[in-house]
């Protein structure tokens, strides 16, 4: 059934991004088949200080979707649930990596449905390839000068390995 645009159902997927996995391709890819549209939004993680800009972000990620019609990229401040409630998002995507990640998602998830009870929060288990992975595993192996080729999708390999060198002088 093709759905008319206040029909559609828009999932957001949300992080920080920095830099953009193949872990995090997976689930994009995963959640633009599921939903009719997707945005991915790069936001401030308060505990986190990013080596790429917010705008670098987007633009990295826009590179990675650039052949998923139904995908946009996107990003926003302040809180989550605002910013899905703004877009009319019925879903918040977060990909489930390990046992580890479980506690710190649960806990936000709960918060999300305690400030916007219309959006759910949907988990998606991580691809057994990229169980290991996160930006921050990339972040540690580059700094030493290790080569992330297989972490990080290959359109956007060049850019994040040269960041990486100016960041960490490798
Ligand atoms: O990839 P990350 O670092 O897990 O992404 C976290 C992000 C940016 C999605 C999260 O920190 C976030 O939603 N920040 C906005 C503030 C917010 O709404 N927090 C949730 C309620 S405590």
């Amino acid at each position: 059934m093709k759905r008319n645009d206040s029909m559609k159902r828009i999932a957001i997927c949300p992080g920080s991004f920095d830099p953009v996995t193949r872990g995090h391709e997976d689930i994009i890819r995963r959640a633009a088949r599921l939903f009719d549209q997707v945005i991915v939004v790069v936001g401030a993680n308060p505990d986190k200080s990013p080596i790429f800009s917010a705008d670098e972000r987007v633009e990295l990620i826009s590179l990675v979707c650039r052949d998923l019609p139904n995908v946009s990229v996107d990003q926003f401040q302040g809180l989550l649930v605002d910013y899905a409630k703004e877009k009319n998002a019925v879903a918040i995507v977060k990909g489930l990596r390990a046992v580890s990640d479980f506690d710190y998602e649960f806990q936000i998830a709960l918060t999300n449905h305690k400030l916007a009870p219309n959006v759910e929060t949907v988990f998606f288990t991580s691809n057994s390839h990229n169980m290991f992975l996160s930006s921050s595993v990339v972040r540690q192996v580059a700094q030493f000068g290790g080569d992330i080729t297989q972490f990080v999708p290959e359109c956007v390999l060049d850019r994040v390995t040269a960041r990486m060198r100016e960041n960490y002088s490798v």
